[in-house]
């Protein structure tokens, strides 16, 4: 599927069915070139995946339709396979640490992986199977180990204790390629501060699918606070 395509689908969703999964096979450009649009990559805990599909609608309803949903549950496969399934969400994995956790993400319908870490074994994985992969990285070394893989996207993790969007321009000063995702302790308040270096490309976080509201089910709060994000993106990438 074409990103053309893709985009296409992700404007209609509203119109088609739920339950049609799109077929994967996004190439990593497209991926990235998807996040950055969206500038807002929500990291998703999910305790039961029975809250995958309302999550999905609620984010669409805020703006949003990316997702990271993370390897922290039991409940991650069956969560990614109900998300992805709703053919106006772009749907990755994340806290991915294994192989066999790349593995199970990709038969449950990832269309890429996130990782906290460089950990090679998933890179090299991620790369067997053609699935981008945008591992954490948290200093010049690992930039380098992440460009000596191939790579030029990279997770910024953890990005507000790291010293938050200063060490990622200063990280982003010899590393003229790389765009970041910072992801950690990022909300609505400080996102423009990263979102307005153009190193970023992307920011992650969990303050608008806060793991309270995903296990009381209030989508109504999920929406509420994705709607501001998404607000709060725009306003600075305005021209
Ligand atoms: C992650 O795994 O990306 C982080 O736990 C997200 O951090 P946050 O909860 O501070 O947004």
């Amino acid at each position: 599927m074409s990103i053309v395509t893709y985009v296409i689908n992700v404007q209609d969703d509203e119109q088609r069915p739920t339950g049609e999964r799109a077929d994967s096979g996004l190439a990593e450009g497209d991926v990235t070139s998807l996040i950055g649009a969206a500038r807002i990559l929500p990291v998703v805990v999910l305790a039961d995946p029975a809250g995958a599909r309302p999550l999905a609608d609620a984010l669409i309803a805020g703006g949003l339709r990316t997702a990271e949903v993370t390897f922290r549950t039991a409940a991650a496969a069956d969560a990614i396979a109900a998300m992805a399934a709703n053919p106006g969400m772009l749907v990755g994995a994340g806290t991915v640490l294994t192989v066999d956790q790349v593995d199970r993400a990709v038969d449950a319908g990832a269309r890429f992986v996130v990782s906290p870490g460089f950990g090679p074994a998933v890179v090299r994985r991620c790369q067997q199977l053609s699935v981008p992969v945008f591992p954490g990285v948290s200093s010049a070394t690992e930039i380098q180990m992440a460009l000596d893989a191939g790579l030029e996207t990279v997770k910024f993790f953890p990005a507000e204790q790291l010293g938050g969007i200063g060490m990622v321009a200063a990280l982003a000063a010899p590393f003229r390629s790389v765009r970041f995702i910072p992801t950690g302790g990022v909300n609505t308040a400080n996102l423009a501060d990263y979102l307005s270096n153009p190193a970023v490309l992307a920011v992650g976080g969990t303050w608008m699918v806060a793991p309270r509201l995903l296990d009381t089910g209030d989508w109504a709060e999920v929406t509420r606070l994705t709607r501001a994000a998404v607000d709060a993106a725009r306003a600075i990438t305005a021209p």
